[in-house]
């Protein structure tokens, strides 16, 4: 027998017995011929290393040669989480995304496991390599290692290609025992998590066979498009099939459980099946489930079923938006509270405001923190000097949750005052709310002109709340209805705005002239019109303004009303907003300037646009001073022809590369595309080179 063909059949003999022992727990030799036929193979291999089988059974072993984790760069976004603290949130998320689909959709409910993140990446069927999260775009290839854990496969039934998602974990037990079993008490880990941590970034991966970490798989994506499944649940089934650790505590929602029930089977996979109705009970199950368990896990991840739906929804830098996390429990902290504002909103809404000491929580310094309004603060009891529990419950807005420790300085509970803290108006009430009811009152007025130029609204790029507060502060813009008409030049001796902000600023105004009728009509700031409600109108015949105004006139409530989804109330508060004479003067302002105020001007517009980027297909990559979020550099190609996408490929003309852009800049040079920086793009729109405001609205100066 040749040395290859002793390598092969020893290597085809130990897979046997190693699968026979690691899955069905059947020993077909004894400890020593196992041994001893390891040790032949790892004999021969050593010697003849060329001949060694990617997936060799040795691999499970180990080996004591240094690791040294080469960065490697990932082939598939390998984003984090958004994240949920209430099953308000959670539903939230159902319904926004089945609205924004305009159609049924499902959810795959999966525990989050805490363990620490891994991609596999198969080639052919066979491990080729097992990649730490890293920053998401780069990871640490930790294959050695993870090659020695028996939940992986080092090849599969198929030669397909393929990366597979999943945490790598120590059950609770497993970390007991062996943290116990540690002598050097500096030695030991915190938790189960810091131990595979540890673990998967062993210099020798004989240490690291030794402890027991094990895998489940979440995610999988094939390389080619048609192998891959049309919805979560078969993937699931399909890596369960290629061999993966699949996690069965699985559930599943649909509009009823019937119907999520039959999803489940159809998948071929077990499953608790519900309607999305009974998410809290879920969760709370879940809750209560969760000490019993045999590993940690941190919250429960609920992704969007069918992958059409994941690939039109995409990604943020951050997450991807067809799934989200709800986590146990919402990242709190303890703080001073230092003193009560009272902030004044565009629609004249009193809301008080917590300004705490300076603390640290969920990865940022917060220094302010909302009290919704009186009524939640007599619920707290809350007095300044109050040592209190912040809470990051939406992840963006802080929250104050309770009263740690009463002041010692003797304050009692906190009120409102009784007038506007900006215009002195006496405030009223309205349904538990406070509001200040005049119409001029100033910060109402920089509310409101903020609102209109936001980049949800008629998106006037440089014109954020820190521009409107010294604009209007020096009398150059007072309301919505000079944004059109006010003289900028008088802005050049303000400090904070240089010569070129206000060209760009003028640019911008100008530009927002061809917004479509219907954000115009959300931008006027009635409350009852947000976007997809303008949108509605437009669609239901309210296509110009003059027809809004009419049917205001003759107080039709009803022709509002009978509009799907809106009712009698918003009805009657259509009628009343537009009977106001002070929104009538804006919108006549607007109308002069040369705002669209019917559907039909909004055609022409766009179409002037030179089709520049007519043919061409656009990627992008990297983050851009002039264009926050990226998304308007996008909207910029579309608008001029061009056609838009995800990722490079052979088919893709142009990459717009902007700053810390990753691995797209590298498969543009290799597949040759061209590469076309910022300046160079400002330069093809015709823009100037300039900055903007960045999205807290602060003025980046030249
Ligand atoms: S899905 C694009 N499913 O949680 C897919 N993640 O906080 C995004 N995690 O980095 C991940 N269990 O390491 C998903 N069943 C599960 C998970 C899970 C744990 C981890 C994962 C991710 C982190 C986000």
């Amino acid at each position: 027998m040749s040395i290859k063909e002793e390598i092969d059949k020893l290597t085809q003999e130990l897979k046997v017995y190693q699968d026979k022992y690691y899955k069905e727990g059947v020993s077909l030799v004894s400890d020593s011929e196992y041994d001893r036929l390891t040790d032949k193979l790892i004999e021969l291999e050593t010697m003849h290393p060329e001949l060694q089988h990617p997936d060799s059974p040795t691999k499970r072993v180990g080996s004591d040669l240094t690791n040294d984790f080469p960065e490697v760069r990932h082939t598939i976004p390998v984003l984090s989480l958004d994240k949920a603290y209430s099953d308000e949130a959670v539903l939230e998320f159902f319904s926004k995304s089945i609205q924004k689909e305009g159609g049924a959709l499902s959810f795959a409910a999966e525990e989050k496991i805490d363990g620490i993140s891994m991609v596999l990446y198969y080639e052919k069927g066979i491990l080729v390599r097992a990649v730490t999260r890293g920053n998401g775009e780069v990871g640490n290839d930790v294959t050695p290692n993870i090659m020695t854990m028996h939940s992986v496969p080092l090849s599969l039934p198929s030669s397909v290609d393929i990366a597979v998602r999943g945490e790598v974990y120590l059950e609770k037990a497993d970390f007991e025992r062996l943290n116990e079993a540690e002598e050097d008490e500096t030695k030991r880990a915190a938790n189960p998590r810091n131990l595979a941590a540890g673990t998967v970034r062993r210099q020798k991966s004989s240490e690291a066979g030794r402890v027991p970490l094990t895998m489940f798989c979440y995610e999988g994506f094939w390389s080619n498009k048609d192998e891959t499944p049309s919805d979560h649940l078969h993937i699931l089934s399909r890596l369960k099939a290629l061999g993966f650790r699949i996690n069965p505590h699985l559930a599943f929602f649909d509009s009823d459980s019937a119907k999520a029930e039959a999803k489940l089977r159809d998948a071929g996979l077990e499953g608790e099946a519900y309607a999305f109705s009974e998410i809290g009970e879920f969760i709370r199950k879940k809750t209560a489930e969760r000490k019993g368990l045999p590993y940690e896990i941190d919250g429960l991840v609920f992704k969007i079923n069918e992958l059409d739906v994941r690939e039109r929804f995409g990604y943020t830098e951050h997450h991807p938006r067809w799934a989200i996390a709800y986590k146990f429990e919402a990242p709190q902290a303890e703080a001073k509270l230092l003193d009560i504002t009272v902030q004044v909103g565009r629609t004249g809404r009193i809301t008080p405001v917590a300004e705490i000491s300076p603390t640290k929580l969920g990865g940022s310094t917060i220094r302010r923190a909302t009290l919704h309004n009186q009524e939640y603060i007599d619920e707290l009891e809350l007095a300044i000097g109050d040592t209190v529990s912040i809470s990051k419950r939406g992840d963006v807005i802080p929250a104050v949750e309770s009263v740690i420790e009463k002041n010692s300085e003797g304050n009692t509970t906190y009120h409102i005052p009784q007038l506007c803290p900006c215009c002195n108006t006496q405030i009223v009430q309205k349904g538990g709310l406070q509001y200040c009811p005049n119409y001029q009152c100033p910060d109402q007025a920089k509310g409101r002109i903020a609102y209109f130029a936001s980049t949800d609204q008629m998106d006037i790029e440089t014109l954020g709340p820190k521009t409107v507060e010294l604009l209007y502060n020096a009398g150059i813009l007072r309301s919505v209805e000079d944004i059109y008409s006010a003289d900028y030049s008088r802005a050049a001796d303000l400090s904070g705005i240089g010569e070129k902000s206000i060209k760009l600023l003028e640019k911008g105004i100008k530009e927002s002239l061809s917004r479509p009728f219907s954000t115009v009509l959300s931008s006027l700031g009635v409350a009852e019109i947000g976007k997809k409600s303008a949108e509605l109108l437009v669609k239901s015949g309210f296509d110009s303004i003059d027809k809004i105004l009419e049917a205001s006139d003759r107080k039709d409530t009803a022709a509002f009303a009978s509009i799907a989804g809106f009712g009698e109330l918003t009805g009657s508060r259509i009628v009343e907003a537009f009977s106001s004479p002070e929104l009538r003067a804006t919108i006549e302002a607007l109308r002069k300037a040369g705002v669209h105020m019917s559907a039909a001007q909004d055609e022409t517009d766009e179409d002037n646009l030179d089709q520049i980027f007519s043919g061409q297909v656009w990627c992008i990559t990297g983050s851009f001073r002039t264009f926050n979020p990226r998304t308007k550099a996008l909207k910029e190609i579309e608008k001029r022809g061009g056609r838009t996408v995800s990722s490079v490929t052979s088919k893709t003309t142009h990459l717009l590369s902007g700053t810390g852009g990753g691995s797209k800049r590298a498969d543009a040079e290799r597949l040759g595309v061209r590469v076309v920086t910022e300046d160079e793009f400002l330069s093809m729109l015709g823009r100037e080179e300039g900055n903007a405001e960045n999205e807290d609205g602060q003025l980046l100066l030249f």
